[in-house]
């Protein structure tokens, strides 16, 4: 099973709507409903808050302001990862940026409170913020380092000013990326419903450990009173993997009030509370030899943060291990302002870094009148050009061999606009994808019972990707049942802890987990039948015996996994797998772990309008073994499509007055819609990394973004001879550089 194209378990049920989210939950009587309201202001203080009139509003059950919030836990920088974290709301009279929550109106429907929130009367006093990060990076600063000490922030090898002094051909281009959003089709939401004690919390979240933990420490009480549920998740994509205000506010009222209360944020807020991807400007150094080996590589990246909680994209960590060069540099630096702080947003890091480094690989390539897929090619390192380790099981030359062969790439015009169909003119352009493959502890448990089915548990979470799906495929290949034995249920607190959906690595955490959870159990039921005097399976030697059609077959002797079952475990029997951290497998000492691709796409350029339209694009890629290849392919799809969207589209603007992000809805906030998106295709090679995990498996939930934009960037240059180093390329940046219009 593992490996083939099953379609989603849980499709049928979200087709049918019978897959409930988290704020479609009505469990435990009618809930009352919460709306947040937000600063409109970005820097300042609240210098008096009324919530008289809209207490009066008819439907209201209660205004919460900072004047009324319980004693909260404040976050421990200790704790490594943010996502467990206490989450302090409504903590402050100070407004740090805006649209930051200073109120929750509580009502009987949804209506009546977002109809009082207004009413809220409010009194600031503004003060000057810092909003417009080009005229603020003058002040950047050096972080300790990059996710939680984990990464350096700087790194050299060499002497790169030397290397890149002498080299004969040399890129030094500076590229910028915006405010970039993670917008899931299901906004962030919860409902909380309180039980003496205990709170039951629907929240739609990522890791369901770390919402756990973060409400506890928030409200400072004992983890095992929260019970999280989040069976289905309507997309994340790094927004979820902390738990944000609407979690929070909602567990508040719910005990003021002992009441179910649900609170949603609206599409427009969650443009200010989710998390942003940082905008950044990136310095790209390329110094290289006329057959084109790179000596000297760097690359600078300086991006924003929020003054008062300090958010790094890891940006220029993968140009450390992609191409050989013996001088390298590379830095992060960050320029406080008073915007919405940082989060991760798919492919934090990667994404924005490798719009800028292989733009400026696609220059290099000009430069030295050189094929580009070439000159990556001729710049392959042998082992790891920082660490000096091997990699586990790199086929980017692979990639790129093979996707210029599927697309036709030698058919691509090598001098720039010089090729034209009617009004369009057409370029191809290309880029190479790298990912850090990483890991984490998870837990899941397996259990065969007295039917023959089995329960897959784990507190793993299935955001859209197909981790049902990819579970019971390994499930059913570890037991030997047919995939309709199995049910995975997923995102409950009380099941085995995981490390959630997040950095490309749930669906081989979990994978992992659950393979070794099967392999214990095959072995719990082979002592079990050999044990028994009643098994047709007693004291034959279980070395050869195969798990096939919901049975064991030890030579000519064989029995069904339900007769072991109901006669020795009436109850069923049940064994946990585990993946351990990524710093105790040495694996991640030994090597260099990563996924690979290459892009390739073809765009249309309208001389007269600038108008630019993707005609194809197409992504080869190497993670390992592939779980499932439909859902696998699916996540490669929509990453590629959100690098369109990077590349040409993507784009929060700032309010210089207030820090506001202007056009924060999905109709001013562009993002690709289907009319933009032609011809997309995503092939995966065959592979098996066996330093990643005993399924040779990669993550690839990220893969699919990484160095897309860059592709379609490097086509509009190849169509028409401008270069748009200031993303997203919109059309009024390449028009002023095309020639003159044809009469
Ligand atoms: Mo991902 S940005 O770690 O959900």
């Amino acid at each position: 099973m593992i490996g083939q194209a099953l379609d989603r378990v849980d499709g049928p049920a979200k087709v049918a709507g019978q897959a409930t989210y988290a704020y479609e939950h009505w469990d435990d009587g009618q809930p009352l409903y919460g709306f947040v309201v937000g600063a409109t202001i970005g820097t300042g203080r609240i210098t008096r808050i009324d919530t008289a009139r809209a207490e009066r509003s008819p439907g209201v059950h209660m205004v919460m302001t900072h004047h009324d919030t319980p004693a909260q836990g404040a976050p421990d920088l200790s704790i490594p990862f943010e996502y467990w974290r206490a989450f302090p709301v409504l903590s402050r009279a100070d407004v740090r940026h805006y649209g930051e929550p200073v109120a929750l109106v509580v009502a009987a429907t949804f209506e009546q409170a977002r109809a009082a929130a207004p009413l809220v009367d409010i009194e600031y006093a503004g003060e000057a913020g810092s909003y417009d990060f080009a005229a603020c990076r003058h002040q950047a600063y050096a972080p300790d380092s990059l996710i939680y000490g984990m990464i350096p922030t700087d790194t050299a090898v060499g002497d790169f000013d030397a290397g890149f002094d002498t080299a004969p051909v040399r890129i030094d281009e500076r590229y910028t990326t915006p405010y970039e959003f993670s917008q899931p089709m299901e906004p962030h939401a919860c409902l909380v419903e309180p039980h003496g004690e205990d709170l039951i919390v629907h929240v739609s979240s990522q890791i369901v450990d770390a919402a756990r933990a973060s409400i506890a420490s928030t409200l400072q009480i004992d983890p095992e009173r929260i019970h999280i549920v989040t069976p289905y998740v309507g997309g994340g994509f790094g927004s979820k993997l902390r738990i944000h205000h609407e979690t929070i506010l909602a567990a508040f009222a719910a005990r003021a009030l002992n009441r179910p209360v649900k609170v949603a944020l609206t599409r427009q807020q969650i443009f200010h509370l989710t998390g942003v991807r940082p905008t950044s400007s990136q310095r790209v150094r390329l110094g290289a030899e006329r057959d084109g080996r790179l000596v000297a590589i760097a690359h600078e990246v300086t991006m924003h943060t929020n003054r008062h909680e300090e958010y790094i994209e890891p940006t220029a960590t993968t140009t450390r291990s992609l191409y050989a060069a013996p001088h390298r540099l590379t830095r992060h630096r960050l320029v406080p302002l008073d915007l919405p702080r940082g989060e991760d947003v798919r492919a934090p890091g990667e994404a924005p870094g490798l719009l800028a480094v292989e733009s400026a690989m696609d220059e290099l390539a000009y430069a030295l009148e050189m094929d580009p897929v070439e000159l990556r090619i001729r710049n392959e390192p042998e082992l790891d050009p920082e660490r000096g380790v091997p990699f586990s099981d790199r086929h980017l030359v692979e990639c790129l061999r093979d996707g210029a062969r599927r697309f036709g790439w030698e058919s691509r015009p090598a001098q720039a606009a010089s090729l034209r169909e009617g009004r369009w003119m057409v370029g191809y352009g290309m880029a190479a994808a790298i990912r850090g493959h990483l890991q984490a502890p998870t837990k899941v448990a397996v259990r065969l019972q007295a039917d023959g089915t089995a329960v897959v548990r784990s507190d793993m979470t299935d955001i859209g990707t197909g981790t049902y799906t990819i579970l019971t495929q390994v499930a059913a290949d570890g037991l030997g049942l047919p995939p309709d034995r199995v049910r995975v249920e997923l995102g409950r607190s009380e099941f085995p802890v995981s490390m959630g959906s997040g950095g490309s690595w749930g669906a081989t955490n979990s994978c992992t987990a659950l393979h070794r959870a099967c392999e214990a159990l095959r072995e719990k039921l082979l002592a079990t039948a050999s044990n028994d005097a009643r098994s047709a399976l007693h004291g034959l030697d279980p070395a050869g015996a195969a798990f096939v059609d919901g049975g064991v077959r030890i030579g000519g002797a064989s029995e069904t996994l339900s007769e072991i079952v109901a006669r020795n475990h009436p109850d069923g029997v049940e064994a946990e797998g585990e993946t351990l951290a990524m710093t105790d497998d040495p694996n991640y000492q030994d090597y260099a772990l990563h996924s690979y691709g290459a892009h390739f796409a073809e765009v249309g350029v309208d001389a007269d309008t600038a108008e630019i339209r993707l005609r194809r694009m197409l992504g080869v890629f190497s993670v390992g073994r592939v779980l499932n290849a439909k859902t696998a392919r699916s996540q490669l799809i929509g990453g590629m499509i959100w690098g369109v969207g990077a590349a040409l589209e993507e784009e929060g603007a700032v309010d210089p007055r207030s820090g506001a992000f202007v056009n924060r809805d999905l109709a001013q906030y562009l993002v690709p819609v289907h009319a933009d998106i032609s011809e997309v295709d995503a092939v995966v090679l065959d592979g098996f990394d066996d330093k990643a995990n005993v399924l040779g498996a990669k993550g690839v939930g990220e893969l699919g973004i990484c160095g897309a934009g860059a592709a379609v960037a490097n086509a509009v240059f190849n169509a028409t001879g401008v270069r748009v180093r200031d993303f997203p390329i919109t059309l009024e940046k390449v028009l002023p550089g095309l020639p003159p219009m044809d009469d």
